[in-house]
């Protein structure tokens, strides 16, 4: 018998840690609010292992160290509902939606009350995973299962429970003897993506989508394979209540869960009337390619759980709720070529050509196959039927092929010997996933990338000079390096096709205009590789001249902040070329020219590459002039602890900033230390 020959001490330390480990567990798995360490929760569960390792008598199933999963069964047994779980009706329309709540009213009210006008509605994301129903007796988890045909499904105990977001025990000393509850378990996408990864790394099987990959987990026999799954839980109903009290509307019921420590969505809210349920699905719409999960539709609910009785249901759904669909982000089509694409620093990108396909809300012809390698890997071939997916801004790829319609006769694709633009040969370092053009700038695919990337926004900014101007200054031979747009005349200029005078004019001012630039601009222009914004604002603010860049050893090149040996090489290796110095040259010589930033030199900067965090009221001096002083010695000032952070000044009344700090074990100084370090660093001081 459990807790027999267990001292009541101990039984009560280890209720004790059990009942402090389920919170924190909430805390950390469905609030996304952490209020401890990683390493302070770590000690916690250690503890609380190490006992019931010493009295394993004390084990019991809802125990946190009991989520692992447990040995494999033969086949999952059959699960009863209790109360049939329903589908939804779906509406693909605000016209729909509008008849929806057209019909709630004629059932409610039978439109002889014409001034009730608002109906009280809960609006939900819906989320694309497993719908599963949790029974939960005297507050602890029993059974879990999945929908099946909506009156059976399978008993998936031994995997539900081990879900983190899943709880084992409800947070309450007083449980109804029986709750069920349901809700969606999902696989969110970083999770979905880094599996996947993996399998076609390992070989090994991959899923379609997240909601398969969900699905595909849960049906595991081993339980301890679903655990090393990503999977998560949220709560979006209660189905069953016995001895116990639930409210009267949906919203509160599920407040109330969720202080029995079910998660329940973020997303949701309560809302009067149906106009009031079209902005959130415009909402949702407009946030759903940033959720970390799929979603498919938003669920509009009626709120009283008194209507919802008097709606009752039809066939398999209630009349109380609908479904409104979003365009679908994936879809299934077929890949009727693959082509390579030449880009700015010569990379070759497969890219399957597709057969047109109407998918995240628009028609989609290309989708990237990223590289090679990840081609082979996910043996994507011409004919194969593929499903392709396009959440948001994303540009469309390809996630999987659907094996089991795979033609006969199919080839496996091929990386080209020969860039298809300039036909130079093609290399593909050993390591590197990326083939490349051998051709460089005399590749007119390679020059016609560096050209845009050259005029665009973040570089020299160069309104006008589009992508199709690029390409057009191009292939009429006009340019042959980007120091070429700084001498384009007029007259050649309004002979491009669709170019008339005014077009033209306003070009060659855009060019002068931009000839006026800063050091960060250019730099970030010029296309080293591995060299974006922020690395180029690093290399402009610690050297301040581009001279010094350009002659610069790799080794003092690692002094920037971000720079590693890897950026280090590639910045060394551009300026040795030599014709990558006579297009800076040339630039110069056309007129293109920066302000010299005044900074003080490298050596009088000893904080570079040093963040700091500023917390708290500081006495003898503002914030900004902190943030000035220390920047003027090198370093950058954050607006967050993280483990990035390498000094916190703590002022007075500092509040969650130090704290963190002190969890992250990060060096924290008050004013008068903070002080006393300025004063030593600063240039004018006696060293
Ligand atoms: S309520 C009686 N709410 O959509 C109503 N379902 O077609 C039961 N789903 O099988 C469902 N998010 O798996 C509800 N917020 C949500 C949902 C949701 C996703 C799924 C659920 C169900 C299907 C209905």
């Amino acid at each position: 018998m459990v807790n027999h020959g267990v001292p009541a001490d101990i039984v009560k330390k280890i209720e004790a840690l059990r009942h402090q480990i389920d919170k924190h567990n909430f805390h950390y798995y469905s609030e996304n609010e952490p209020i401890i360490s990683d390493t302070d929760f770590d000690l916690l569960l250690r503890e609380l292992q190490t006992l019931e390792k010493q009295y394993p008598d004390s084990i019991i199933p809802e125990s946190p160290t009991q989520r692992v999963g447990t040995t494999p069964l033969s086949a999952f047994k059959e699960a009863q509902h209790l109360v049939p779980m329903l589908s939804l009706d779906n509406a693909f329309s605000d016209e729909e939606v509008a008849q929806f709540a057209q019909r709630l009213k004629q059932r409610l009210y039978q439109e002889s009350q014409s001034d009730v006008e608002h109906i009280e509605f809960v609006c939900e994301p819906k989320l694309d995973g497993v719908a599963v129903s949790l029974i939960y007796e005297n507050g602890v988890l029993t059974r879990g299962a999945t929908r099946g045909d909506g009156s059976a499904g399978e008993d998936i105990t031994q995997n539900v429970r081990t879900i983190a977001t899943i709880p084992l025990k409800l947070h309450t000393d007083n449980p109804p003897s029986l709750l069920e509850v349901r809700g969606e378990i999902v696989m969110p996408l970083a999770g979905f993506e880094s599996f996947n990864k993996k399998a076609l790394q390992e070989g090994q099987k991959v899923f379609v989508n997240p909601r398969n990959a969900a699905a595909g987990s849960l049906r595991q026999l081993d339980s301890r394979i679903t655990a090393l799954r990503p999977l998560e839980f949220f709560c979006y109903a209660a189905g069953m209540i016995e001895n116990g009290l639930l409210p009267q509307t949906h919203f509160e019921q599920l407040q109330q869960l969720s202080r029995w420590g079910l998660r329940i969505n973020p997303l949701i809210e309560s809302v009067s009337g149906f106009e009031a349920c079209l902005a959130y699905y415009k909402k949702i719409g407009t946030l759903r390619a940033e959720l970390p999960y799929d979603i498919d539709g938003v669920v509009y609910k009626v709120n009283s759980i008194a209507e919802q009785e008097k709606l009752g249901f039809v066939s398999r759904s209630p009349r109380w709720a609908i479904a409104h669909k979003f365009p679908a982000v994936e879809q299934q089509t077929v890949v009727e070529g693959v082509d390579f694409q030449v880009g700015r620093t010569g990379v070759l990108t497969p890219v399957a050509r597709l057969k047109p396909v109407f998918v995240g809300g628009v028609t989609v012809s290309n989708a990237t196959l990223h590289n090679i390698e990840e081609t082979l890997r996910k043996d994507v071939r011409v004919g194969d039927t593929v499903m392709v997916r396009r959440a948001g801004d994303v540009i469309p790829e390809v996630v999987a092929v659907i094996l089991a319609n795979r033609p006969a006769y199919t080839d496996v694709v091929k990386l080209p010997e020969h860039c298809p633009v300039c036909q130079a040969e093609v290399i593909k370092p050993e390591g590197e996933s990326a083939a490349r053009c051998t051709g460089g700038l005399y590749c007119p695919a390679q020059l016609k990338e560096s050209i845009k990337h050259f005029a665009s926004r973040k570089a020299m900014d160069i309104e006008g000079l589009g992508d199709k101007v690029a390409e057009q200054l191009v292939d009429a031979g006009l340019i042959k390096d980007v120091a070429g747009i700084f001498t384009l005349d007029r007259d050649s200029l309004v002979n491009l096709d669709r170019m008339g005078e005014k077009s033209a004019d306003n070009l060659l001012a855009a060019i002068v205009n931009s000839q006026a630039t800063t050091l960060q601009r250019f730099l970030f222009g010029l296309g080293i590789r591995e060299v974006g914004e922020a690395t180029a604002k690093s290399l402009a603010q610690y050297f301040g001249d581009l001279q010094s860049i350009e002659t610069a050893s790799e080794e003092s090149l690692q002094a920037v902040p971000d720079v590693g040996p890897v950026v280090a090489a590639h910045i060394a290796a551009f300026f040795r070329q030599s014709h990558n110095r006579e297009l800076i040259e040339k630039c110069c010589a056309a007129g293109v020219h920066w302000p010299i930033v005044e900074r003080p030199p490298a050596s009088q900067q000893p904080l570079i590459g040093k963040t700091f965090v500023l917390t708290g009221t500081l006495t003898s001096l503002t914030r900004d002039e902190a943030k000035a002083q220390l920047e003027q010695l090198g370093a950058s000032v954050a607006g967050s602890v993280s483990k990035n952070t390498h000094t916190v000044v703590a002022g007075e009344k500092s509040g969650s900033k130090l704290t963190k700090a002190e969890e992250l074990g990060i060096e924290i100084l008050n004013e008068q230390s903070f002080l006393v370090l300025l004063k030593k660093l600063s240039p004018s001081s006696p060293t």
